[in-house]
C-alpha cells in the first residue's frame, strides 16, 4: 500500500513472513517486490512450510531480518494460531451468561432472562469473528439458537451440535437455516441411518465422531476440526459440553457475563460440569478494574491464559459487586481511579479489550 515509500523501510511484524504459497501468495515475495530493507518479526512461525524459511529467503535476498523482539507477547497474541499449528487442535473460547450464584439457567432449563442487550451485542461480535460456534444436544434443544452474528462479522462461522444420536429436530432453527448457513451435526456411530439421511436431506453436514464415549467423540471432532484447519471455536455451552472440555484440558480462553440476579438451589445448572477434578488458581495480583460504575472487570488465571469476566450492574447490585470476593482485591484501586475520574460512568456491560498480564 506504501508503493514506492517502502523502499528501504523497516517492517515489524507478529510473525516471520511465510515463504509458501497458502490461501495468499508468499509475503516473502511481497517484502522482496517493494523494496524493504530490513523486517523485525517477534517470532519463527513455527508452521511446517514456514519455519525459519522465510527468515533465511530474505536473508539470502540481502535483507537484514532480526527475531525475538517482544517474543513472549508475540506468543500470547498469536496463541490461537500457535495452538492449531503445535497441536493441530482449534482455540476454544467458553462463553457463558450465569447470575451472581453461578447459575446459567433455572431448575426448568429456562435461561434467556441471563443475558442483556449489551451482553448479547459483544457475544454477536464475537461470533462475527470465529471460525466455528459449537453448542451441546440439550442447549440446541432447550434454547433453539441461531448461532450466526448479527450483523455479520468478518466471518461466517460453521455451527456445531454434538448430537450422538443425531436427535436435532428437522424444525430446529439451525436446521431449518443450515443451507443458509452451514450446520455440522457431530454424531456417533450410534445414531440411525434415517436420522443422518433426514439431517443431510435439509443441508446439514453430518459427521460420524468415532468413539465409545463423549470424551472421545470429542477428541475426534477437534481433531477433526484441526484438520480443516479452523483456528478460533467459540463453545457457547451447556455446561456437560463444557465440563467434557474442561476435563480434556481444552479450553484455552472464556468469556463470562455475571447478571445481578440470583436462582438459588442445587438442581439449577451451573456452568461447567465434567468431573471437577481440577481447579484454576485465581492469583489476586491479576485481577483489574477496567470501570467503576460498569463494575466490568477482567481477570486473567494462570491456567487460562485469557479470561473475561463481564459484570453486568444495575444500582441493585452495586453493592453486592462492590463487596463480592472477585473484585474486592482492587477495590482500593477502584476508589483511587474513581476520584481522577479514570474509569468512565457508563451503565451495562462494557466489552473488555484484550490486554497482557502483568508478570507474576
Ligand atoms: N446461560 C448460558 O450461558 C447458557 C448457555 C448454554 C446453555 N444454557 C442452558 O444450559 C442447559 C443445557 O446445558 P446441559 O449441560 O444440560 O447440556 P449441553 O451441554 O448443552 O448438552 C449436553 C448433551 O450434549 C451431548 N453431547 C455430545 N457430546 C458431548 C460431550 N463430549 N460432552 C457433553 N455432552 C455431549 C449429550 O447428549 P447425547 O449423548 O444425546 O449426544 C449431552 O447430554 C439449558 O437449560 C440451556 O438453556 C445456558
Amino acid at each position: 500500500m506504501a508503493g514506492g515509500r517502502a523502499a528501504g523501510a523497516t517492517m515489524y511484524v507478529t510473525l516471520e513472513p511465510c515463504c509458501h504459497v497458502g490461501k495468499m501468495p508468499p509475503c516473502t515475495r511481497a517484502i522482496l517486490a517493494a523494496g524493504i530493507g530490513r523486517v523485525v518479526a517477534a517470532m519463527s512461525d513455527p508452521f511446517p512450510k514456514v519455519a525459519g524459511g522465510g527468515a533465511a529467503e530474505l536473508q539470502a535476498a540481502s535483507v537484514e531480518v532480526e527475531l525475538g523482539l517482544l517474543a513472549d507477547e508475540a506468543r500470547r497474541r498469536n496463541a490461537p494460531y500457535l495452538k492449531l499449528v503445535e497441536c493441530g487442535r482449534p482455540w476454544i473460547i467458553g462463553k457463558w451468561a450465569m447470575t451472581l450464584d453461578g447459575k446459567i439457567a433455572t431448575r426448568s432449563g429456562n435461561s434467556k432472562w441471563i443475558s442483556s442487550p449489551q451482553s448479547r451485542q459483544i457475544v454477536h461480535s464475537l461470533r462475527g469473528r470465529m471460525d466455528a460456534i459449537v453448542v451441546g444436544r440439550e442447549t440446541a434443544l432447550r434454547d433453539d439458537p441461531l448461532l450466526t452474528a448479527r450483523p455479520v462479522g468478518p466471518r461466517t462461522s460453521l455451527r456445531i451440535v454434538l448430537d450422538t444420536r443425531a436427535a436435532l429436530p428437522s424444525h430446529s432453527l439451525l436446521v431449518r437455516t443450515a443451507r443458509e448457513t452451514p450446520v455440522l451435526v457431530a454424531v456417533g456411530s450410534e445414531a440411525a441411518n434415517a436420522d443422518r439421511q433426514r439431517l443431510r436431506e435439509s443441508g446439514c453436514e453430518v459427521l460420524v465422531c468415532q468413539g465409545a464415549t463423549h470424551a472421545a467423540r470429542l477428541d475426534c471432532l477437534l481433531e477433526e476440526l484441526g484438520r480443516r484447519r479452523l483456528t478460533n471455536v467459540l463453545v457457547e455451552g451447556g455446561g456437560r459440553l463444557l465440563g467434557s472440555l474442561l476435563d480434556a484440558g481444552q479450553i484455552d480462553e472464556v468469556h463470562v457475563f455475571i447478571a445481578p440476579k440470583l436462582v438459588g438451589g442445587g438442581a439449577a445448572a451451573s456452568p461447567i460440569g465434567g468431573k471437577a477434578s481440577q481447579s484454576c488458581r485465581l492469583p489476586s495480583g491479576w485481577i483489574r478494574w477496567r470501570s467503576s460504575r460498569s463494575a466490568a472487570t477482567f481477570t486473567c488465571m494462570d491456567e487460562l491464559p485469557r479470561m473475561f469476566v463481564y459484570l453486568r450492574v444495575e444500582s441493585s447490585c452495586e453493592r453486592l459487586s462492590e463487596n463480592s470476593p472477585l473484585v474486592r482485591a482492587d477495590a482500593a484501586r477502584w476508589e483511587r481511579g474513581r476520584g481522577r475520574g479514570l474509569f468512565p460512568a457508563q451503565a451495562g456491560v462494557v466489552p473488555v479489550s484484550s490486554h497482557r498480564p502483568p508478570s507474576p
